[in-house]
This record gives structure tokens, C-alpha cells and sequence, in this order.
């Protein structure tokens, strides 16, 4: 039950303000004198959101970013950045989706905790049906990649195929990040900006997709082939893909998250490409980001062992050349040091009795991934 918003006025609420609607807010009140009565206050809680998004909308349309950066590559952004897509106020948001700077503060309660959740039955169910939605999510954005598509218009569809299926896109606003997924683009290696720059024939585009829906988060992605691609960047994306699944297979009880990254990088070690060290799996569930943290790297001292009831993703990033990173001055857009290419496949991962349950695996084509299709 909604109280009403009226200071002092505790009754049952049902009438909701219309400008609140729109803004994304869930505001009621007990009835329209109610409402009337606390107009000159509550308006003011409008003018602080609209306010808030002119600031945020201010900065997404400068065009011309950073004259002075010296890129590691050939990628640019291409700006301006569209408007940020707005969530409707019927669908449930994380506790970051409404902080001014993005901040998770369950993520940090639960840090201070230290310890790994063990779900029940019940939130088990629950991460089924957000893997499964936010895999449906991924499906969408990548049935459009082609050449000449712009990343943010592949933005706009995994934001509407995540807002039609009542869940809330889990990037926007986390730590003030501006869209609903994450786009990266040839020698990015992951958090890539969705902006207007059009998809280039023999690029290779990642779609990293998070949805919360009805208290739970379900998070993978795919790196996709754009028109004709060079057999080198094939070799990555394939090795890449091998390496997600074959740090799957030792999924089970007992077995320790440290080893995860042993079998990556054997395997990418063979193949002579590198694996990247400064972002890792992590725990997931009725938070984002959580621990268990899941290096992809060889020899790491990650802490913890596999139970049944743990969810948590593996998403290794696989580059051609040096495993170091930098990031763009938009703090987010993280690209090879030596502007080679890199490729990520992510899967949200059930520990169970008998091994693992893949939560967010493809439902057609026996689970294989696009670049193969
Ligand atoms: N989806 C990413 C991951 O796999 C995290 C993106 S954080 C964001 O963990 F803020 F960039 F969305
Ligand atoms: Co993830
Ligand atoms: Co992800």
C-alpha cells in the first residue's frame, strides 16, 4: 500500500501526481484536495528532478569531448550523447537509480558483511526469470547489429526490450553511468559509452546487457561480428568464447573461484592472446556487484569456494595484444593500452548439487553464441 505524500497525512494513497509519471517518480497522494493542499511544496520536488536531468542532459550533448587526449587507438567517441532514457515509475529501481551520483549503497553494506549469499529457493527462481529476461534483452540488441547502426540506437532497443519486460536496465545511472548498457567497440575492452558512432564493416561490437527485475539482477554479454571480419580478430572472439566456457565446465561445489582464472588463461596463454586483470566476475544477485570477486587471470588470490545456491558471473576479456588497460576521460571507456583488439563473453552462472546452471544462456541454436550463427 502507498501512503499518501502529504507530511502528517499517513492515509492510504491512490491518486497519482501526473507530473511525477512522466519524471519517473512514484509519488501519491489520498485525494485531490490532499494534493492541491501540498502543492506549493511537492512541486518542488519536480523542479529538483528536472533540474537534475537539464544538468545531466547538459553534459550528454557537448559535442567534441577532449581535444587534448591522446587516443591508444583508432576508436573515437562520436558525441553528442542522446538524452537519458527515462524508466517508468511503475517498475521497481535499484537503490542507485535515484542517487545523485549512482551510488550502490547496498554494495557497500554487504562489502562491509563480507560474506557470499547462499540464495534459497525462492531467489533462486528469481534469478531464473531475470536470466532469462535479460538474455531475451541481449537477443534483441543483437538481432540489429549491422553495418551503419549507430551504438546508441542498439542502446534505445536493449532500453525499451528491458523496460516492456518490467524490469529496470541495470547500467543507467550505476555510478552515474548514462545509458542502459554497455557498448564496446573493436580495441574497447569493456563499459563502452552507447554514442552515434555507426558500426563499421570488420568491426567487432560487444552488448553487455543488465536487467533488474523484481529485485534480482541477471548480467552477460556477447561480442558480435560486424559484416566481414578479419581472421585474426575471428581467432579472438572465438578464444575468447572457449575461454568463458571452458572456466564454466569446473563450475561445482568445492571447487575454488581462484581456479577460474587458471583455466582462462592457459587457454588464452596458448593461443598467444592476453587476459585482462583490472575487471573481474563477481557475485550477483539482489545486488550487482557482490562478492564473490572472480579473476580471470592466472595465479590470483581471489577468495572463497563454490557452494550451491551462489550466483555469479564469469565474463573474461581477451585481448590481442598486452593485457594492460586505459581508460577514457569519460571514466568509464576501457580500452587496450596498445589499441589492439580485445573480446568478452559474460554469463550469469548457478552453482548447483550436481555442477552449474548457465542463467542467461542463449535459448536457440543449442545455446550457441551470434558470431557463430
Ligand atoms: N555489465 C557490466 C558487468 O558485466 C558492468 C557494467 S557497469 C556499468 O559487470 F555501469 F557500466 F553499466
Ligand atoms: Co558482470
Ligand atoms: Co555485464
Amino acid at each position: 500500500m502507498k501512503t499518501c505524500q502529504t507530511p502528517g497525512c499517513e492515509k492510504e494513497a491512490k491518486l497519482q501526481c501526473p507530473t511525477c509519471l512522466k519524471l519517473g517518480l512514484d509519488n501519491f497522494f489520498c485525494n485531490q484536495d490532499c494534493f492541491k493542499g501540498s502543492w506549493v511544496e511537492h512541486k518542488k520536488v519536480h523542479q529538483k528532478t528536472k533540474s537534475a536531468l537539464e544538468t545531466v542532459n547538459r553534459v550528454l550533448e557537448q559535442t567534441n569531448p577532449w581535444p587534448n587526449y591522446k587516443f591508444t587507438g583508432p576508436l573515437r567517441p562520436v558525441y553528442p550523447l542522446s538524452k537519458k532514457r527515462l524508466v517508468p515509475a511503475h517498475i521497481a529501481r535499484p537503490d542507485y537509480a535515484d542517487h545523485p551520483e549512482g551510488f550502490p549503497a547496498g554494495e557497500r553494506e554487504a562489502k562491509m558483511a563480507r560474506c557470499m549469499k547462499v540464495l534459497n529457493d525462492e531467489e533462486i527462481e528469481a534469478m531464473r526469470v531475470v536470466g532469462r529476461i535479460s538474455r531475451e534483452i541481449l537477443d534483441e540488441g543483437a538481432a540489429a547489429v549491422a553495418v551503419g547502426v549507430t551504438t546508441d540506437e542498439l542502446d534505445r532497443i536493449v532500453h525499451e526490450a528491458t523496460v516492456e519486460r518490467e524490469s529496470y536496465p541495470s547500467p543507467l545511472n550505476y555510478h552515474k553511468f548514462p545509458k542502459s548498457c554497455c557498448t564496446s567497440v573493436n580495441e574497447c575492452i569493456c563499459h563502452g559509452i552507447p554514442d552515434n558512432r555507426k558500426l563499421e564493416d570488420g568491426d567487432l561490437v560487444n552488448i553487455d546487457v543488465t536487467a533488474y527485475h523484481r529485485g534480482f539482477h541477471g548480467d552477460l554479454n556477447e561480442t558480435l561480428f560486424v559484416g566481414n571480419v578479419d581472421e585474426q580478430s575471428k581467432k579472438l572472439v572465438q578464444v575468447a568464447h572457449e575461454c568463458l566456457y571452458k572456466s564454466i565446465d569446473i563450475v561445482k561445489p568445492g571447487e575454488k573461484y581462484r581456479e577460474v582464472g587458471n583455466v582462462i588463461t592457459k587457454h588464452a596463454s596458448a593461443n598467444s592472446f592476453s587476459v585482462v586483470r583490472t575487471y573481474c566476475g563477481h557475485g550477483i544477485n539482489d545486488l550487482f556487484h557482490t562478492s564473490p570477486t572472480v579473476p580471470h587471470y592466472a595465479k590470483n588470490k581471489a577468495v572463497g569456494i563454490m557452494k550451491p545456491g551462489h550466483t555469479f558471473t564469469i565474463e573474461p576479456m581477451i585481448s590481442a595484444g598486452s593485457f594492460r588497460d586505459a581508460t577514457w576521460p569519460d571514466d568509464w571507456t576501457s580500452v587496450t593500452i596498445d589499441g589492439k583488439r580485445s573480446a568478452q563473453f559474460e554469463q550469469t552462472l548457478l552453482c548447483t548439487e550436481n555442477g552449474v546452471e548457465i542463467l542467461t544462456e542463449r535459448r536457440s541454436k543449442g545455446g550457441q553464441p551470434y558470431f557463430m550463427d
